[in-house]
């Protein structure tokens, strides 16, 4: 059935063989606050990056109101609507204050 919003099925990531994701499925309904919650290094920036399009992930698909979504860069998703906050400071370090506060 097709969502409104936005479906991950099935994804999976690992680093270096370790895995960050195993076959996590989970929906984003349009017009709802979803939370995500869990321990720490439970895979939700790794979830986040890949739908970002910092991160492809090994299996798995991303749908956005029932088109198939591949990010490959972060500008795919920005240009999907996708926006991402990042949970640390990213910052890129030579440049000014200010340019770092208006990235993105
Ligand atoms: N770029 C990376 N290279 C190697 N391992 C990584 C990388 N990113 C994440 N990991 C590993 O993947 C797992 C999931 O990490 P992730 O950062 O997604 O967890 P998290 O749920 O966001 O944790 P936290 O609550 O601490 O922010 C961890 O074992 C982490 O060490
Ligand atoms: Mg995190």
């Amino acid at each position: 059935m097709q969502l409104n919003g936005l479906r991950a099925t099935g994804l999976s990531k690992s680093f270096a063989g370790v895995p960050a994701l195993r076959d996590v499925s989970l929906d984003f309904p349009a017009g709802a606050v979803t939370a995500l919650m869990g321990e720490n290094g439970a895979g939700k920036s790794t979830l986040i990056r890949i739908l970002g399009g910092d991160h492809r992930p090994d299996t798995g698909r991303l749908e956005l109101d029932g088109v198939v979504l591949e990010p490959a860069t972060p500008a795919d998703a920005r240009a999907a609507g996708i926006r991402v906050i990042g949970q640390e400071p990213e910052i890129v370090p030579h440049v000014s204050v200010a340019e770092n506060v208006y990235l993105g």
